[in-house]
C-alpha cells in the first residue's frame, strides 16, 4: 500500500470480525505511534492494551454517545474489537520539561499525532480502528488504576474490520487552502 492509499482509505471502523490481532502486530502499531514528533521529543505517550473480555467491558461503561456525558449511552460497538489501546499523555513529563503552562495543550497535541500514526498504521497493517474521546475520563482512570500523572486521552479499538465504511463527506481541500494574502487583495 502506498501512502496516498493509506491516507485516503483510512476510515473509522465501528464493527469488527471475530479474529484476533497478533501481539506482534499491536507492537508493530505501537512502534509507529512511538515514532511521532512531540515538543521538545519528550514523548509523554504511555500505551495500555486490553484484550480481557471484563476488563474491556469495564472501559465500554466509561463511554457515551453523543455530547451528553452523563446519560449517554455506551458505545457498544467497541465490544466486538479484540483489542484495546488506551492512548495516556504522561503529564509529568510534560511538567518536567515546560512546566505547568501549556500542560494539556502539549499532552494533547503530542499524543494526537501518535494516536493518527497508529489510525494509518492500522490500515497498513489491514486493520481498522477509531479516535474515541467520548468517555468519562475521571470514570477510566479509575478503572484502569492509572497512576496520577496518567491522562487518558482516546481509546482506540483494534481489530479486522466487519464494515464496508462509509466515506464522510470530506470539504473540498480548495476552499482551506489560502495563499498568503487573507482579506482584500493588496494592490
Ligand atoms: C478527537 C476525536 C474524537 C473522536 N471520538 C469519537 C468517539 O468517541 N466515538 C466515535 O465513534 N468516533 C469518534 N471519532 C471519530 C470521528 O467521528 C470521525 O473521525 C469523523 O466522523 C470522520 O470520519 P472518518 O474518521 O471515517 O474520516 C473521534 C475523532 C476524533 C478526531
Amino acid at each position: 500500500m502506498n501512502y496516498n492509499d493509506i491516507v485516503k482509505e483510512r476510515r473509522s471502523i465501528r464493527s469488527f470480525l471475530d479474529k484476533d490481532v497478533s501481539t506482534e502486530l499491536i507492537y508493530k502499531l505501537l512502534d509507529y505511534g512511538h515514532a511521532a514528533p512531540s515538543a521538545g521529543n519528550i514523548q509523554p505517550w504511555e500505551f495500555i492494551i486490553i484484550r480481557n473480555e471484563e476488563n474491556k467491558r469495564a472501559v465500554v461503561d466509561t463511554t457515551f454517545i453523543g455530547r451528553d456525558e452523563k446519560n449517554g449511552k455506551p458505545q457498544e460497538w467497541m465490544m466486538t474489537a479484540p483489542v484495546f489501546i488506551v492512548v495516556c499523555g504522561n503529564q509529568e513529563k510534560v511538567r518536567q520539561r515546560y512546566g505547568d503552562t501549556s500542560l494539556d495543550s502539549i499532552l494533547y497535541l503530542d499524543t494526537s499525532a501518535c494516536i493518527e500514526n497508529i489510525l494509518l498504521g492500522a490500515v497498513y497493517l489491514g486493520l481498522g480502528s477509531c479516535y474515541v474521546s467520548g468517555f468519562r475520563k475521571d470514570e477510566l482512570v479509575k478503572v484502569l488504576r492509572l497512576p496520577e500523572d496518567y491522562q487518558p486521552i482516546a481509546i482506540l479499538p483494534i481489530g479486522y474490520s466487519n464494515e464496508v465504511p462509509y466515506k464522510r463527506p470530506k470539504i473540498n481541500v480548495k476552499k482551506i487552502i489560502h495563499f498568503e494574502i487573507f482579506g482584500e487583495q493588496r494592490s
